[in-house]
């Protein structure tokens, strides 16, 4: 494609959550995911990096404005995740776990509601410093 272009916005926030399957045991899902069952839940401080592929607009110089991007984030995302229990305040995880892959698949499918057609998504979560997942793989 000519002059195909990625940028990408990185934002923080924090959330609580519990990783279970209701379909497994209670000793299943300790031995599986460890503290992450926790039935009091805990917190991550986790990073995420939305990148937007698509044409650069030549008129304009951008591919898409920052200050949008970062407004469609905030309205999406941010603001209804950050400080919050995923399990318990986040209707998208009453009934899906709340792993960073899920978590990664639903801000995927937010931003694709509000973005136009021509950008290509990609998310980038980080749970931990260490542990990141990228959907689309
Ligand atoms: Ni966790």
């Amino acid at each position: 494609m000519k002059n195909n272009i990625s940028v990408t916005r990185k934002e923080h926030f924090n959330c609580a959550h519990r990783l279970h399957n209701p379909n497994w045991s209670d000793e299943k899902n300790t031995s599986f995911y460890g503290k992450c069952n926790n039935p009091n839940y805990h917190g991550h401080n986790y990073n995420l990096e939305v990148t937007i592929t698509g044409a650069l607009n030549e008129e304009s110089g951008y591919l898409i404005d920052m200050k949008l991007l970062s407004d469609i984030i905030k309205e999406e995302i941010l603001n209804p995740f950050d400080h919050k229990n995923l399990n318990l305040d986040v209707e998208d995880f009453k009934n899906l776990n709340p792993t960073a892959e899920n978590m990664a698949i639903v801000m995927y499918n937010k931003l694709k509601n509000r973005l136009d057609n021509h950008f290509e998504i990609k998310i980038k979560l980080y749970e931990t410093e260490r542990n990141s997942v990228i959907y689309p793989a």
